[in-house]
């Protein structure tokens, strides 16, 4: 199909029964930032089913990774759930979007701020070492409603903190932050309200809305980026917009699907 590289699933993992992620075969000529999203689906009586995805492997991996929701009746996500290594998946050659570092004006502590699947960009993002070079802090929030949802988590806290390369810059210097809504945690309620109450700075140890120094990437459900962005703007900080830099970046977790 033209426009688009037809790859093969390798890997599919289960994380609960609403959330799964892959892994496919990656094109050597495909290229993407770190954060980016594409459209991605399946050949559905022979035409292309796509819709759009994070991500969340980095670009100096050889394979895709993906991070999904299965929605029972949705046209791409009730097919997508059951396929299994050996699949063909169709991924367009034109990856896209505003969750880049280049996107932000220079600062010190990078917080990533996601609910859901919306965790799938910074996944790429925290194995980047540039944004390691860029910045002294780099703090990955992910705010869920129960604590089975936290995906990732063994990558986050063990794998790379004990990788080869990113380890030592991992351990220094990326600070995880996974709170829950819906059941007990040891870190429990909204994001919003966490940065509100200043909650969420003081339990990572920095100071609370610091205009200089805090650049914000953030990745949830319409309302989560709504509340999060007015909270941001109550502050002085601004949106990049345009090709100009700004404070903060955001991106819809495409969750329709
Ligand atoms: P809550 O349980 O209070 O709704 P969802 O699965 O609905 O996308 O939610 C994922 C996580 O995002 C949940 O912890 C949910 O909290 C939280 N959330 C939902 N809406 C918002 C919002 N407007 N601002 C911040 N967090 C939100």
């Amino acid at each position: 199909m033209a426009g688009f590289n037809t790859e093969s699933v390798l890997s599919v993992h289960h994380w609960t029964d609403n959330l799964f992620s892959f892994t496919t075969t990656r094109d050597p000529g495909f290229r993407f930032k770190n954060g980016h999203f594409i459209m991605i689906g399946l050949e559905v009586e022979g035409r292309p089913l796509m819709r759009a995805y994070s991500i969340a492997s980095p670009n100096h991996d050889d394979t895709l990774e993906f991070f999904s929701i299965k929605v029972p009746d949705g046209p791409l996500t009730s097919r997508l759930q059951n396929i299994n290594s050996g699949d063909q998946i169709i991924i367009s050659r034109k990856p896209t979007g505003t969750l880049v570092l280049d996107h932000l004006l220079p600062g010190r502590n990078l917080y990533l701020l996601s609910t859901g699947t919306g965790l799938a960009p910074f996944i790429s993002i925290i194995q980047d070492p540039e944004t390691y070079a860029q910045y002294d802090k780099v703090i990955l929030t992910h705010g869920c409603r129960h604590e089975r949802e936290l995906a990732y988590q063994e990558l986050i806290t063990e794998q790379l903190p004990n990788h080869e390369y990113l380890g030592e810059m991992i351990r220094d210097q990326l600070i995880y932050y996974p709170t829950v809504t819906r059941e007990p945690f040891r870190n429990q309620g909204r994001l919003t309200d966490l940065m509100v109450s200043g909650k969420l700075f003081s339990d990572v140890g920095l100071p609370q809305f610091d205009l200089e120094q805090d650049r914000f990437m953030i990745c949830g459900s319409p309302g989560m980026l709504k509340d999060t962005c007015q909270i941001l703007d109550q502050q002085g900080f601004y949106e990049a917009r345009h090709g100009d830099q700004g404070h903060y970046v955001i991106e819809r977790a495409f969750v329709e699907k």
